[in-house]
């Protein structure tokens, strides 16, 4: 993912990203297994007056994971303090942010398969028993200290759970995969965000959205903000389908909710390699994109929807994917 770069225009989207971003697990659409079982183990800890237990969510890119970790934390009426994987390049970073825990509190880390092995190490007895080792002086002169912590509940997220060590995996007591969001699910998403925003939009406007969306509510409540720019333009009290669909159109996604991107990658895997298969980096290269991207970002998305498969020798586009792009398979083979 892109590092964050805080300038104005960053500063006006996390506003907009706080005023749309629901509180409550009442307010969080979808994800009913999670949402539910979630509740469960909320009112069981409250009960009991421990902390919950971890959570580490798992999914693609803005799924709401973030927004979880922020809802469990006003769920528990506690706090939520943030860290990334990336952030903690030494153990110190680390003992910083957990010494500033109140008993029942929530640490966030972001990103957590990216946190340095020895760094996660030091997390080990302070997930289990509260407690952390520390190697404190210089060469030599250096001493073992123990610092107890309060109990504390810690939420990971991770778009790829398959770098997360066993041995931190094990440590979770609550492992969630957030999925895609149903049509009718992101349409409930951009109604709250035409609430919250008090811009009206029109039944079968919202359903065009839900449907050119990439099933992610980030999607979604960013196409509603460039729609409704258009909505604004045009003199409209109320977002119709019409001007959905032509800023829709301008802003190039199609009517699958695919994108620049992953057209891009469907053309390249048919174009340039027969439709497959072919390895992921080959493809990476051939479009000029991190294989990491192409494997978060890309496709979970082109293989839930069926465009793309997964086969031991690499990916292989499926006859949607060539009816999509329009065209027939003979045409590749000269
Ligand atoms: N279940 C939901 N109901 C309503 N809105 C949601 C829901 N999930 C996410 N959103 C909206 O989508 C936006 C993106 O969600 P969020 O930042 O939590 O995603 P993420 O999974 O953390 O993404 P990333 O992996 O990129 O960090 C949020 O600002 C929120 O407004
Ligand atoms: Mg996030």
């Amino acid at each position: 993912m892109e590092e964050r770069i805080v300038d104005e225009n960053m500063q006006a989207e996390d506003v907009f990203e706080q005023n749309i971003r629901p509180q409550s697990l009442d307010e969080y659409v979808g994800q009913t297994e999670i949402k539910e079982n979630l509740r469960v183990f909320i009112k069981a800890a409250l009960m009991r007056t421990e902390p919950l237990d971890h959570v580490l969510l798992y999914g693609p890119p803005g799924l709401g994971k973030t927004t979880l970790a922020h809802i469990i934390a006003n769920e528990l009426g506690s706090n939520l303090k943030t860290a990334s994987g990336p952030s903690l390049e030494k153990t110190g970073d680390l003992a910083a942010v957990l010494s500033t825990l109140e008993p029942g509190d929530v640490l966030f880390i972001d990103e957590i398969h990216r946190m340095p092995k020895f760094i996660e190490e030091v997390l080990y007895p302070a997930m289990e028993d509260f407690e952390i080792d520390l190697v404190i002086g210089s060469e030599g002169k250096s001493r073992n200290i123990r610092i107890d912590l309060p109990p504390f509940t810690l939420v990971g997220a991770t778009t790829r759970a398959g770098d997360i060590s066993a041995p931190l995996r094990d440590r979770f007591g609550i492992i969630s995969k957030l999925e895609y969001y149903k049509e009718e699910e992101l349409e409930a998403i951009i109604k709250r965000t035409s609430r919250v925003l008090d811009m009206p939009i029109s039944l079968d406007a919202a359903k065009e959205l839900g449907t050119r969306c990439r099933k992610t509510p980030r999607i979604a409540n960013r196409l509603f903000k460039r729609v409704r720019d258009f909505a604004l333009v045009e003199g409209e009290a109320c977002i119709t389908k019409e001007t959905a669909e032509k800023a829709l159109n301008r802003l190039k996604v199609d009517e699958y909710g695919l994108d620049n991107l992953d057209i891009e990658y469907l053309s390249s895997l048919i174009k340039k390699f027969n439709g497959g298969p072919v390895g992921v980096e080959t493809i990476a290269t051939s479009i000029g994109e991190e294989t990491s991207t192409i494997e978060d970002v890309i496709e979970p998305f082109l293989l839930q929807e069926g465009f793309i498969k997964r086969t031991p020798r690499g990916r292989v586009a499926t006859d949607k994917a060539y009816n999509h792009l329009k065209i027939s398979h003979n045409e590749t083979l000269f």
